[in-house]
């Protein structure tokens, strides 16, 4: 019912990270991202998902699919729902849904239909919600063009007319109900009510009045990219500076992070997250090509943020004012992160020199000099000592057992295993007590030990030269044209692994367009019922464990020759079974042929 290209393109568009994300919490373990099955109980992750492949496998009860297959198993929908909900999440459109859309002002559309449809719905859904968003940032980015003045402002604070572009940015213009220039029906019952849970419009008693009035607007954008909510900063002087949405259905600030969307790509590229505090920051240092900084929104860090980031980088910096209030906000995302640490990841803590911010010192001294402050950047712990060595005089007992005690809670959280032995012995060094006793001091847990599952259950197995070919073929379709096929003809269909190796090259035969570009998610999400399906996905969650360094060519060019040889000893033994008058002239003519290899 659903065209299979608006399928493939819902599942290109989409990550199945962020989709699964969203209900259960991933972590990221190597390339893949890992948690704790959701369909079945256990207490180490053995769920797996694939960035890469875009698939996600449970190591251990089996489950195997794609975004779609998770909404499906996970919320109990059916195959148009999951699809539906995933469009939605992706912003693309149904096809041929029956849906009635709001009015930009500057569109042919009548504002009649904008009436009926703001009627006929009784229930405000989240894309009504996204909708109204949308609209709204449309129409703050027209009235920047017209505003001389705040155009003024952007320029004198150096930001280029492609960079604001790229960024979204407009303006609020003073009026009261600025909006209602944007929203034909601003006041209706429906439209307000819309519009204020959105945080648009503030409602007191029977008064109705846009929030961002006389504001450059900064639209904030989730990792969707939808924009849910926005900042609005005063041009020049006036109280408050900044004034961002409220909290809403849409819009948590302890949740999202400024730019993420869009940083994620350069993240990935250079693995580093810069997290500032300013949205003039980021976009400052956005314009000096440093586009993998993001901004938290007014409030500390959460370690739901961290969380977020910690998915896309091992790597964080996170960059303050010199001051104390920098030091201050620096100290929360320290106690935030702790608990999330583990050893390969690197937390850092820049600090500007006093007065200076992201956005003043790029603009001053440019990006090269700002990524060597970054190099400077202090880890995590010699923060963590400084901080707790504060105010406190180490040449005393008192002294050091206050910093011992107040080291207590924060290495209690942490679950690095070698990060915390390290942290004890640099305790050790600054209070004298030794290790031993301070391991007893500290009451930590014992490091806990993950068991590794995906050992136990797959890699000892016996992998044939037939799961092997199948294993690359999965990965990289378009090997099938380096597939000798004389290979096949061997194949005995009543074996598993040789059958599913046949349907499988029948199948991408049959479907040569699919492996024509290079995939971006897993070749079995084209096909619903196919044979061998378990097989082939029991096969592709093999690829899990595979490092990046695996040379795939030489791997698929290796298992051909293995099982070209499996197949002529096969042979050979057939043939030697039989005695020499039972061989016809040609099998005599293939034994010789066969040994002389
Ligand atoms: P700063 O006051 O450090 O401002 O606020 P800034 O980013 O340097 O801004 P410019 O350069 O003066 O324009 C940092 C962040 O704190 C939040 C905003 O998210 C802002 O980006 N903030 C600040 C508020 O939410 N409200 C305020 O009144 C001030
Ligand atoms: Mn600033």
């Amino acid at each position: 019912m659903i065209p299979q290209s608006f399928i493939l393109d819902l599942l290109n568009r989409i990550d199945i990270v962020d989709a699964i994300d969203r209900y259960i919490p991933l972590k990221k373990a190597g390339a893949n991202f890992t948690a704790c099955c959701p369909f079945h109980n256990e207490k180490t992750p053995s769920f797996t998902v694939s960035q890469s492949k875009q698939f996600y496998h449970c190591f251990g009860c089996g489950v195997h699919g794609n975004a779609i297959g998770f909404l499906m198993e996970y919320g109990g929908l059916s195959f148009t729902d999951a699809v539906s909900q995933l469009a939605e999440y992706a912003g693309m459109q149904m096809p041929a849904p029956v849906t009635v859309s709001m009015n930009l002002p500057d569109s042919s559309g009548s504002p009649e239909s904008s009436e009926e449809f703001v009627q006929n719905q009784t229930n405000i859904s989240t894309q009504d919600l996204n909708q109204t968003l949308q609209i709204a940032a449309q129409f703050y980015k027209s009235q920047l063009k017209l505003s001389q003045k705040a155009i003024d402002y952007l320029k004198k604070r150096g930001l280029s007319g492609k960079t604001a572009a790229r960024f979204g940015i407009g303006y609020a213009p003073p009026g009261w109900q600025g909006l209602s220039a944007a929203f034909p029906d601003y006041k209706s019952e429906q439209t307000r009510s819309i519009l204020q849970q959105v945080g648009l419009v503030v409602v007191d008693a029977d008064k109705q009045y846009d929030r961002f009035r006389d504001r450059i607007i900064f639209p904030i954008v989730n990792l969707k990219g939808r924009i849910i909510g926005f900042g609005g900063r005063v041009i020049e002087q006036g109280e408050p500076k900044y004034l961002n949405s409220p909290e809403t259905a849409l819009f948590g600030k302890g949740r999202e992070l400024y730019h993420l969307f869009s940083a994620r790509r350069a993240i990935r590229e250079v693995d580093r997250v810069i997290v500032v505090e300013g949205y003039m920051d980021v976009i400052a240092l956005s314009q000096y090509s440093i586009d993998y900084a993001v901004a938290t929104l007014g409030t500390a860090i959460t370690s739901f943020q961290i969380q977020r980031l910690m998915r896309q980088t091992d790597n964080i910096i996170f960059c303050f004012d010199g001051d104390n209030a920098g030091r201050k906000a620096a100290w929360r995302a320290l106690e935030n992160s702790l608990e999330f640490l583990s050893d390969n990841k690197y937390l850092s803590f820049l600090f500007l020199p006093e007065g200076e911010d992201p956005d003043s010192y790029v603009s001053r001294n440019g990006k090269e000099l700002f990524e060597q402050q970054l190099m400077r950047a202090t880890p995590l712990s010699e923060f963590m000592f400084k901080e707790l060595c504060l105010g406190i005089n180490l040449q005393t007992s008192e002294g050091r057992a206050k910093l011992i005690h107040q080291t207590k809670p924060l290495l209690q959280q942490i679950k690095a295993p070698a990060l915390v032995s390290l942290l004890l012995k640099k305790l050790e060094e600054l209070s004298g007590v030794n290790q031993n006793q301070m391991a007893g001091l500290m009451q930590l847990k014992p490091a806990l030990k993950r068991a590794n599952i995906q050992q136990d259950h797959v890699a000892r197995q016996l992998i044939t030269p037939y799961r092997r070919i199948i294993m690359m073929l999965l990965c990289k379709p378009g090997y099938l044209e380096k597939l000798d096929r004389e290979l096949l003809v061997e194949c005995d269909e009543t074996k598993q692994e040789q059958g599913a190796l046949k349907a499988l090259v029948d199948l991408l035969d049959k479907n040569l367009h699919l492996i024509e570009n290079p995939l971006t998610h897993s070749i079995l999400t084209y096909f619903n019922d196919i044979p061998y399906k378990t097989l082939l996905e029991n096969i592709e969650s093999e690829m899990l464990e595979w490092d990046d360094m695996i040379d795939l060519e030489a791997e698929f060019m290796g298992a051909q020759q293995l099982l070209r040889q499996a197949q002529r000893n096969k042979r050979m033994t057939e043939l030697h079974s039989k005695s020499l008058a039972q061989l016809t002239d040609e099998e005599k003519q293939e034994l010789q042929k066969l040994t002389s290899f």
